[in-house]
């Protein structure tokens, strides 16, 4: 199963943020809007694909604003662009055209992402996109099984939408996973254990089990388990169905050998540290599968960042 999807046109866009507010306490969501002929890049943009951010000349906000833990390194210099996908992608028709505006969830962890904190209404950053090859659809596909671990949140709920809209027929079922309910990069509807609803998969209709490693939300322990589980109740016909995850490694890596297990296909969505974006710096290699003694590699920002699991070697390459 290899990546199905012709890259589209990418270019140089400027995006204007329309919105951009806290969810919950390390974790915010910006809403961009580009003109028309930005538009035109990003209108047939997929799930799993990204852009490079530009937030070299976004000014820091002011010291007590940002987190305390952060504050030492906020202010280091940001010379390259930052990866980041969307956790939506919107058409709009006006007057003025046809525009897209792209929906962005971060999580504030260095100088780029508290930078991205001080955007306001009107503000505009540089893009370079739609980029990387996001993830495909085998026409056989009955049931899409969505995995995330912490921040792989936003392209799977992305797909969640896209899919609903798309491919109405297919049945999609959430797996969330994080460390602990404050890692949970979702507006959470009824923030008690038992009862945690994520109104992102309510809104679609899909039912979400959570899981946390202490068990603060959700079901203690992993997500994979609850996935493992519902493949032996449920048992979907292998053909039938698809397991799409983002996250950590391991997580993708447990994915990957539960999917083997049943026979199941299953996409990752690879994280990598991410210089150019476009393949020419050759810094973001994610190790392949090969019969050969020699080491194989692929791009995450060219060839990926999505894969068939089975021709990634997991925990090497980075
Ligand atoms: C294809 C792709 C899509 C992404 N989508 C999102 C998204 O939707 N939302 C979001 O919040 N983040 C996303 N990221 C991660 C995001 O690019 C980084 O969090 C961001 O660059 C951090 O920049 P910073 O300057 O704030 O922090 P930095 O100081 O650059 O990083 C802070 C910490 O995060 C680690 N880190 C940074 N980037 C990566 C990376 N690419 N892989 C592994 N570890 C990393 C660093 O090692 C460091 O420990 C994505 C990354 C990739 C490759
Ligand atoms: S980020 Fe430069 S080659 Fe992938």
């Amino acid at each position: 199963m290899e990546s199905k999807n012709k890259p589209g046109p990418k270019g140089l866009v400027q995006a204007a943020v329309i919105k951009n507010q806290p969810i919950r306490t390390q974790f915010w969501k910006l809403l961009l809007k580009l003109a028309p002929e930005g538009s035109r890049f990003f209108s047939n943009a997929l799930p799993g694909q990204f852009a490079e951010f530009d937030l070299t000349n976004t000014p820091l906000p002011p010291m007590d604003l940002i987190p305390e833990n952060l504050r030492e390194h906020a202010g280091r210099t940001i010379l390259l662009r930052r990866p980041f996908s969307f956790s939506d992608i919107f058409i709009n028709y006006s007057s003025e055209g046809t525009y897209v505006c792209l929906e962005v969830i971060y999580c504030v962890l260095g100088p780029a992402t508290v930078r991205m904190t001080s955007l306001k209404p009107g503000d505009c950053i540089s893009l370079i996109g739609p980029l990387g090859n996001g993830f495909w659809y085998p026409e056989t596909m009955k049931n899409a099984l969505l995995v995330t671990g912490g921040m792989g949140a936003p392209p799977i709920l992305h797909l969640a939408s896209f899919l609903k809209k798309h491919y109405p027929s297919i049945e999609s079922t959430a797996f969330v996973g994080a460390r602990s309910i404050d890692m949970l990069p979702f507006e959470i509807k009824i923030g008690n254990k038992t009862g945690i609803m994520l109104e992102e998969f309510e809104r679609l209709a899909i039912p979400a089990y959570v899981s946390t490693d202490d068990g603060s939300a959700g079901r203690k322990g992993l997500v994979t388990e609850q996935l493992e589980e519902w493949l032996q109740t449920k048992k979907p016909a292998p053909e039938k169905t698809v397991i799409y995850a983002c996250g950590p490694e391991p997580m993708l890596a447990a994915c990957a050998e539960i999917a083997h297990k049943h026979q199941v296909s299953c996409q990752v969505s690879m994280e990598r540290m991410m210089a150019c974006g476009i393949g020419l710096c050759q810094s973001c290699a994610v190790r392949i599968q090969s019969d050969s003694p020699a080491p194989l590699y692929r791009l995450c920002c060219k060839d990926g960042p999505v894969f068939d699991s089975r021709t990634v070697l997991f925990g090497e390459g980075r």
